[in-house]
């Protein structure tokens, strides 16, 4: 898109002229705070295989091994603190009455930042969830004692993330669904925008009339079909799109 205005000044005009807006994040806008993303430089994925630890067949043929993967990942995240992009994210919806926060991250620093309105479309790596009775619990620990951990039933506890090869959670992911074509704006905050379906929220949003801010360090797929891509860390964006209060 060819504008004399900077950046900021172009996302801050569409913000402003928008009653309902949506952000979708990914590991990026954690990146800052210290927690490795997936495919970048020092990306999870350079150094592990998905195929070893994230899906169910591997999860069924060594829980051990995958359990240690995800201790080690909540060791990671504990020791890290909400940046100025996820401050900025919480800012932007106590302002608004229609904000909703698409996320594909697990590690809870939306939250931890103030964000309420949250749709975990890839789950929370501090939720548990049982193999067998399905209950879902909460234990916010930066370590698991003992590995697998195990439901009051007495059957192995799996993390509450979604897996490659799993479906996403059919509830949020039909609200999130419903944000993306609600929203007139659509910030996509550091997510290389290679994993359906969440990456196709970007499409959905764009299709039904949202403009469409990319924010990240590097281009992506999206990066030539939004209406404004804008190469910048989420912490050096998103505090000059949204100032704190
Ligand atoms: P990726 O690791 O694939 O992409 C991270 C993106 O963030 C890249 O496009 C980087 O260029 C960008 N980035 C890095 N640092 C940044 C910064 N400071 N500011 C802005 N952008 C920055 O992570 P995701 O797109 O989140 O799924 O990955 C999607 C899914 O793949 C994850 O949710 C996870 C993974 O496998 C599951 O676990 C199911």
């Amino acid at each position: 898109m060819l504008s004399h205005q900077a950046p900021a000044d172009t996302i801050r005009e569409w913000l402003a002229n928008a009653v309902s807006i949506a952000a979708l994040t990914g590991a990026g806008i954690s990146a800052e705070s210290g927690i490795p993303t997936f495919r970048g430089p020092g990306g999870l994925w350079r150094t592990y295989r998905a195929e070893d630890l994230a899906t169910p067949q591997a999860f069924a043929r060594d829980p051990q091994l995958s359990w240690e993967w995800y201790n080690w990942r909540r060791g990671i995240i504990a020791t890290a603190e909400p940046n100025a992009g996820h401050v900025a994210l919480a800012e932007l919806e106590r302002r608004l009455s229609h904000f909703t926060l698409l996320t594909q991250n697990v590690d809870g620093l939306h939250d931890r930042a103030g964000s309420r309105r949250i749709l975990k479309v890839h789950g929370d790596i501090w939720t548990l969830r049982c193999t067998v009775c399905t209950r879902a619990w909460r234990d916010a620990r930066p370590s698991l004692p003992v590995l697998p951990p195990k439901c009051a039933c007495g059957a192995m506890a799996r993390p509450g993330v979604v897996w490659f090869g799993e479906g996403l959670p059919e509830d949020v992911w039909s609200a999130a669904v419903e944000a993306a074509r609600a929203a007139q704006v659509l910030l996509v905050i550091g997510t290389s925008a290679l994993v359906y379906p969440a990456a196709g929220l970007v499409q959905l949003a764009q299709s039904a009339g949202a403009k469409v801010v990319e924010i990240n360090v590097a281009e992506t797929p999206v990066s030539a079909m939004v209406d404004l891509s804008w190469r910048a860390s989420a912490t050096a964006a998103l505090p000059q799109l949204i100032p704190p209060a």
